[in-house]
């Protein structure tokens, strides 16, 4: 059988997302983020070239961990201003047909039931062409915009998310019987009230006791993305998630997530060829290699190594304003070459040119060099547009 490979662009309702700095490329139009038009071309481009979806990630506060200051965030717009993704999402189904839209909405700071009719609206309004990408949260700020102090610790949150989860699955699959909304117009009954049932739920998070406000979407329950591996994750990968997606540098970073991912499913009693796992890359298309090569030298030279660290300082937690020790592999020196990092000890900046190369995962390969070939993905791949 022909195996089939699953696209999604990944994009976030901000400017330049994962590539701090090229808002200053003259060809970025990130900067329209905040305009209609900026979504709707992207989605037709992205049906035109066959996507299967679009995934927008999103967060609920600002990067403030780099020198313990949103400041680097604002100035280089690491992610800030972020706008709210679920709006945007309409706008990219009434100019398209196939295109399904995965977005990221953070569990932790809101409600159950505001949050499962949304969707639910969003699964009428997209004609079943939504998916939730469920996530907790990884940034203090957003903790205290919700007037906490800080994150609720990180199993914990995966706690309260197995029981947000139950509560959803109860009011999307279990209050509307599927011929509950008769549209009867000779006898004037639109909906027939024995088939629309209250859900209630007392739980250690949540209490509840109410109808879900929307009819039956097309899917009711929308596609489950999940991006976590630690262990907690995997075990809620298992128990609920349809695709998974992840970034790793190379296949064999990433195979023992996935077959880790699979084993766990089938012990809950799932398929686990069911689950679909995308793993990132960030690929740079020209005529040719050589050309290839030259645009993602070019669009490198727009990099914000400031942004950078606030990103990477925001995603680890550890503020890399500050000398630290421990990483020791290779990190960037700045001119392509790989260069080990002396006396274990590394500048920020050294893990900045690891970041700005797409390299997240602190084990990476993050020689500078174009990397290309099925073991290697984690930087970015320039492929000549025959491929
Ligand atoms: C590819 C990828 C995309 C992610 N996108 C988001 C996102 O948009 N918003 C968010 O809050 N977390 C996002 N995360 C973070 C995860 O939801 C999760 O918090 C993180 O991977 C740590 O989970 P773990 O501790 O279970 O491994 C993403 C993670 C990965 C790997």
């Amino acid at each position: 059988m022909t195996k089939q490979i699953r696209l999604n662009a990944f994009a976030m309702n901000c400017v330049a997302h994962q590539s701090p700095g090229l808002w200053t490329h003259p060809r970025d139009r990130t900067k329209d983020y905040n305009t209609l038009g900026y979504w709707t071309d992207l989605a037709k481009t992205l049906e035109r070239g066959r996507f299967d979806g679009l995934f927008l990630a999103d967060v609920l506060g600002v990067y403030d961990v780099y020198a313990n200051s949103p400041d680097a965030a604002l100035r280089n717009a690491a992610q800030t201003p972020a706008n709210e993704p679920l709006m945007l999402i309409p706008a990219m189904a009434a100019v398209t047909q196939n295109l399904g839209f995965g977005v990221t909405s953070n569990l932790s700071f809101e409600p159950p039931y505001p949050f499962a009719r949304r969707m639910s609206t969003l699964d009428h309004l997209t004609g079943g062409r939504v998916g939730w990408n469920v996530v907790t949260g990884y940034l203090d700020s957003a903790a205290r915009g919700a007037g906490k102090d800080k994150q609720t610790a990180h199993d914990d949150r995966y706690e309260l998310a197995d029981e947000y989860m139950e509560l959803v699955y109860k009011l999307w699959e279990g209050s509307w019987e599927d011929d509950a909304a008769i549209r009867d117009v000779a006898r004037g009954i639109f909906t027939d009230p024995s088939k629309v049932h209250p859900v209630h739920h007392e739980g250690k998070n949540y209490r509840l006791n109410a109808i879900h406000l929307s009819e039956p979407s097309p899917q009711r329950t929308p596609v489950l993305y999940q991006a976590g591996t630690s262990p907690r994750g995997r075990q809620f990968a298992a128990e609920h998630a349809e695709c998974v997606f992840m970034s790793g540098p190379s296949a064999k970073v990433i195979g023992p997530r996935v077959s880790a991912i699979r084993e766990l499913a089938a012990e809950k009693g799932r398929n686990p060829a069911e689950i679909l796992m995308f793993s990132m890359m960030c690929i740079v298309v020209a005529p040719t290699e050589a050309e290839a090569k030259a645009k993602y030298a070019e669009y490198r030279s727009h990099v914000s190594h400031e942004g950078a660290l606030a990103l990477m300082s925001g995603w680890t937690g550890v503020d890399l304003a500050r000398r630290f020790r421990g990483y020791r592999r290779h990190a960037g020196s700045g001119t392509g070459q790989a260069r080990p990092v002396q006396d274990g000890v590394c500048q920020g900046h050294a893990a900045g040119e690891a970041v700005r190369r797409g390299a997240r995962e602190a084990g990476c390969d993050a020689s500078g060099e174009p990397i290309s070939g099925e073991e290697r993905w984690g930087g970015v791949i320039p492929i000549p547009e025959r491929v």
